[in-house]
C-alpha cells in the first residue's frame, strides 16, 4: 500500500507544486494521475521515487516510511519501484537484450537467470524477435517497450510512468496502455500520469485528477474496454 498523508512539496524557487496531497493506493491498483502541464503529476512522482524530499507531510510506501529512509539504502529502496518516462531513457550504444539486461547486472543477477529471464520479458512485452536490435532502429512505441521490460525485469512492487505515451501516436499509445494494463493484471500496482483525456476515457478506473498542486477529483471512472 502506499499512503500520501498531507504532503506538501515547495521548491526552492517557491514554487508551490503540491498542495496537501493526501492519496491511499492499495497494493495491484491500477491509478491514473491526470492534470495539465505544471500541476505538480511528475513533482508527485519524484517524491515516490525519493528524488525529491517532501516539504511537509508523510509518504509511507509498503511499511517503508520514506522520510526515516538512510540515504545509503535509497538505491535499494528504488530497486523496488519500476519507472518508465516520456523519452524512453535507453542506452543508446545497446542492443534490446543489453538494455534489459543491464538492469539485472547493476544489481548482480548471476547470467544464467539472466539468460532465462530477459527473454521471457522481451516475450511479454512483445519484443522477442528485436532482442538484437539497437534503440535507434526501433519505432518510439517498441522503445517504449524496451523501457516497460527494462522497468520490470527486476520484479518491482509498483511501476511508475510518467507520461509513457507522450511520444507516441495514437496507435502506439493505445497498446502501451495495454501492456501496462496487462502488467497491472498479473498484480503489479501501476501508476500512470498522463494527460490524454481519449485514453483515460477509454480505459476507464481510477483517476486522480490534480489542478495547480491540489487533488480536484479522485474517482472511478467508467471505461469503453477491459469491461472483462
Ligand atoms: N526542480 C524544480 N524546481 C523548481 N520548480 C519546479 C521544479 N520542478 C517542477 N517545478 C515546478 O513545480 C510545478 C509542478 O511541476 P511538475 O511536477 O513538473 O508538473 P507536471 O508534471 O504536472 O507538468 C510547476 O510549477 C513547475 O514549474
Ligand atoms: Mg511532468
Amino acid at each position: 500500500m502506499i499512503e500520501i498523508l498531507d504532503v506538501c512539496k515547495t521548491y526552492g524557487t517557491g514554487n508551490r507544486a503540491l498542495r496537501n496531497i493526501n492519496i491511499t493506493i492499495q497494493d495491484g491498483e491500477f491509478v491514473f494521475i491526470m492534470g495539465r502541464s505544471g500541476s505538480g503529476k511528475s513533482t508527485l512522482l519524484r517524491l515516490l521515487i525519493k528524488e525529491e524530499e517532501p516539504t511537509s507531510g508523510e509518504i509511507i510506501v509498503n511499511d517503508t516510511e520514506l522520510q526515516d529512509m538512510r540515504r545509503r539504502h535509497i538505491p535499494r529502496y528504488r530497486r523496488r519501484l519500476g519507472m518508465v518516462f516520456q523519452d524512453f531513457r535507453l542506452l543508446k550504444d545497446r542492443n534490446v537484450f543489453e538494455n534489459v539486461a543491464f538492469a539485472q547486472r547493476v544489481v548482480g543477477t548471476p547470467q544464467k537467470t539472466i539468460r532465462e529471464s530477459v527473454p521471457e520479458m522481451l516475450k511479454l512485452v512483445g519484443l522477442s524477435a528485436k532482442y538484437k536490435s539497437l534503440p535507434q532502429h526501433l519505432s518510439g512505441g517498441e522503445q517504449q517497450r524496451v523501457a516497460i521490460a527494462r522497468a520490470l525485469i527486476n520484479r518491482p512492487e509498483v511501476l511508475l510512468a510518467d507520461e509513457p505515451t507522450g511520444n507516441l501516436d495514437h496507435q502506439n499509445a493505445a497498446e502501451i496502455m495495454n501492456l501496462l494494463w496487462d502488467i497491472n493484471q498479473r498484480g503489479t500496482t501501476v501508476i500512470v500520469v498522463t494527460h490524454s483525456q481519449e485514453i483515460v476515457e477509454q480505459m476507464g478506473g481510477r483517476v486522480v485528477t490534480l489542478e495547480r498542486g491540489q487533488i480536484i477529483c479522485d474517482e472511478i471512472k467508467d471505461g469503453q474496454s477491459h469491461e472483462d
